[in-house]
């Protein structure tokens, strides 16, 4: 009996170790002392049941507080150890995390790079011209007259007597028909400057994506048939398209494409004026003159073009209400289609 509360009593001393433990030193005191088939203590324990009813009674209390004396040490330090494990110094993981701003890419730009792949599809090339343009590649090759309202310094950003900030992608035909002999077909993409108010439908620098298909044989079965193609794939499958007749110099015959209202399908709100439809692009057999202007056979070879707005596209998909929020570069309005994968 003095042997047995001397071995607790020497078994206490050895609750000072804990504290200190590492995790591995730690899990072996634990198995040395309160392990269920060799433990120290749970011997002690286990031999209780032989011992005289009086001096079971002392000794059974003494083990006992005992053995909760090390649960208790030994919970607290694997507690402090792991607590330990995730912290680096200076650092508090427990802080609720910094946003990591990541760069997207602008609505604009996504929708111009959908219509481009739409097209790619079709079978046309991307390519690009100069924003700076000559009197001749952004009018006169075009078939505008020489009194065209367009080449008023009111309307046109002018850099010098004979260059100006291109009003349209158009002139980008030309450069395209001066550089390849058909069969050609192309899509460009492009900002395009006039003197525009800075208002909710207009600015005065905005994005154009221009198509040009020029071949033998080519009708304005093609013509619609392509279009309202690419209408069904940017929009959806059932979407309903129209034609309208106008006018462009560069064109014959002229016509604007609409398509169903995309806020309203159709029935009539404010984004379409109570229309129902929505003018998503000019376009038309290109003119004859043109291509004579390129130096291309205009009786063996027909075209067509067209010249569609993403900003105002892009609009009309979300019911984006103000074409300003695409410039003021705010996060709030920009990070609601960074990640906009269609
Ligand atoms: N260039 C015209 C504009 O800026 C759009 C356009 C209309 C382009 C008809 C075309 C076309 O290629 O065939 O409003």
């Amino acid at each position: 009996m003095r042997d047995l509360l001397a071995s607790l009593d020497g078994l206490r001393e050895r609750l000072r170790e804990i504290p200190q433990a590492d995790e591995r030193r730690l899990q072996e005191l634990k198995t040395e002392i309160l392990g269920r088939k060799a433990g120290v203590l749970t011997d002690i324990l286990k031999a209780l049941p032989g011992l005289a009813p009086e001096a079971r009674k002392a000794a059974g209390g003494a083990a006992n507080a005992l053995k909760r004396e090390f649960e208790t040490a030994i919970d607290a330090r694997e507690r402090e150890l792991a607590h330990a494990a995730r912290r680096i110094p200076g650092v508090d993981l427990t802080m609720p995390g910094r946003p990591q701003w990541r760069g997207g890419l602008h609505l604009v730009t996504q929708v111009v790079d959908e219509i481009c792949e739409i097209f790619r599809e079709l079978g046309f090339t991307r390519v690009v011209g100069p924003e700076a343009e000559t009197e001749r590649y952004n009018f006169f090759a075009l078939n505008f007259p020489r009194d065209h309202p367009a080449l008023d310094a009111q309307d046109s950003f002018y850099l010098g007597d004979d260059v100006l900030l291109r009003t349209h992608t158009s002139p980008v035909q030309i450069r395209t028909l001066e550089t390849y002999r058909p069969p050609v077909r192309v899509v460009i993409p492009g900002q395009v400057y006039r003197r525009d108010p800075f208002d909710p439908s207009h600015s005065p620098v905005f994005e154009q994506l221009e198509g040009l298909a020029v071949d033998e044989g080519l009708s304005f079965v093609d013509f619609k048939a392509t279009l309202s193609a690419f209408a069904r794939k940017f929009f959806s499958a059932d979407t309903q398209v129209r034609f309208r007749p106008s006018f462009f110099p560069f064109t014959e015959p002229s016509a604007e494409m609409d398509v169903q209202c995309q806020i309203c399908m159709g029935s009539g709100c404010p984004t379409c004026k109570q229309t129902g439809w929505m003018e998503i692009l000019g376009s038309g057999m290109v003119h004859p003159a043109v291509l004579e202007n390129c130096g291309v056979d205009s009786e063996r070879y027909t075209g067509f073009a067209w010249g569609m707005g993403p900003h105002r596209i892009a609009m009309s998909r979300h019911g984006i209400p103000d074409i300003r929020l695409f410039f003021e570069s705010d996060v709030r309005f920009l990070e609601q289609f960074a990640g906009l994968v269609r």
